[in-house]
């Protein structure tokens, strides 16, 4: 029997990066759609010292069921990150350890969304949270970018026009985008969320990855009204699978969504906070990044010389780190399309309009740097160009 499903699920048919790894599943298939981290970057040994060490240490309390609001040791060493990595104010705000940041984008919606409640995001926007904006039924509207980040005048227009409850923005190394909102755009929309009274949620993974360029301090940094949740993560330069994330937001909002995860999966694993703890508490992380940024920055450099040959009239993102390249071919070639006659010649790419809260821009992709070694990067984007080409008069 097939019973009937929640309306929440209306329109929503699983992620369609999910659909297309299906499609690559295969040996020999050359995959630019997804965004692992490199095998290279995952710290497997140390991190199986750290996991022997914790438990000798602390084992007894580590496999006990342990408090929502993280592990302690954990809860301290994070507090003491941010505040010196982003000068968090923390005494207004509430650190929250969860299941990746995926889990605070979660909590976020089950603390704030009501059915129709409209979010704004940027279009292009991650299509992970994407999906979980859309169970809480959101309505999502979607602001254009440019080259820095989400474009504030078709922003402000959108905010008067819908009166959102949330904007969720990717402000640095944007996925899909590549690109990197300005220092000046950051303060606006802190000026525009108290203006307006919405919660922003700065969804920050790819913040520790830049090759080049000067840092920016978040926007959370900027808030004095406690309008931004920042949503951050270990996956990106330690690991995904440890499902390490948190959240720091203002008293009351953290503590609904720590109530929230209590009927969610009661703590995030005490093992792996345990572990994260160490890297912090033992510097371990700078290491780490620095060898994660150089193997990146010359496979994204590979991969952008590699555009060059892409058919005349494309356009591409040069971001400054991160994971991700967005290329928009001219007009008239549809990448979605093509994304099958690829396939067939073993190479994957994400079709951009996956990423759109309104789809259309068929000519438009994603293109991950991160997951491949740098012969398959230039195998695999030849292929590309030529089918391109090949569907571009050769040109
Ligand atoms: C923009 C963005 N936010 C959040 C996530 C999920 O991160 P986590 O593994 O911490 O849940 C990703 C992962 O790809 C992402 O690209």
């Amino acid at each position: 029997m097939i019973p009937n499903f929640a309306d929440r699920f209306d329109g929503i048919s699983g992620s369609a990066i999910r659909e297309i790894f299906k499609l690559i599943a295969r040996p020999g298939v050359i995959s630019f759609a997804g965004g692992n981290p490199s095998p290279k970057a995952l710290p497997d040994d140390l991190v199986g010292e750290i996991a022997a060490k914790v438990i000798k240490e602390d084992g007894k309390r580590i496999l006990q069921y342990g408090a929502t609001e993280g592990y302690p040791p954990f809860l301290e060493s994070l507090s003491n990150y941010l505040k010196n990595k982003h000068a968090f104010d923390l005494s207004n705000n509430l650190v929250l350890p969860t299941t990746g940041s995926t889990q605070g984008m979660d909590l976020l919606c089950k603390a704030l969304i009501n059915p129709g409640d409209v979010i704004i995001t940027e279009n292009p926007t991650f299509l992970g949270n994407m999906q979980a904006m859309r169970l809480y039924q959101a309505k999502l509207v979607g602001v254009d970018c440019d080259n820095d980040g989400i474009i504030i005048d078709e922003l402000e227009a959108a905010i008067k026009k819908y009166k959102p409850k949330m904007l969720y923005i990717i402000p640095t190394f944007q996925n899909p985008g590549g690109t990197t909102l300005s220092l000046e755009r950051r303060k606006k929309i802190v000026a525009l969320a108290e203006e307006y009274g919405f919660i922003v949620a700065e969804d920050d993974p790819y913040g520790d990855l830049r090759f080049s360029g000067e840092s920016l301090p978040t926007i959370k940094s900027f808030d004095k009204t406690g309008n931004v949740v920042y949503l951050g993560s270990f996956s990106k330069i330690i690991s995904p699978g440890m499902r390490v994330g948190y959240m720091v937001g203002e008293n009351t909002i953290i503590r609904k969504c720590t109530i929230g995860k209590q009927s969610s999966d009661l703590h995030t694993a005490n093992l792996t906070q345990a572990i994260v703890d160490k890297f912090l508490r033992e510097n371990l992380l700078d290491d780490l990044i620095e060898k994660i940024k150089e193997d990146y920055s010359i496979k994204m450099q590979t991969m952008l010389d590699a555009l060059k040959d892409f058919p005349e009239g494309t356009k591409y993102t040069k971001p400054e780190g991160g994971m991700f390249i967005f290329v928009k071919l001219p007009q008239g070639l549809n990448a979605t399309e093509l994304l099958n006659t690829a396939v067939s010649n073993n190479v994957a790419y994400v079709p951009g309009t996956h990423f759109y809260t309104d789809g259309g821009r068929e000519n438009t992709l994603r293109l991950n740097f991160t997951n491949s070694d740098i012969d398959t990067i230039k195998t695999g984007m030849a292929k590309i160009a030529e089918i391109f080409k090949d569907n571009n008069g050769g040109k």
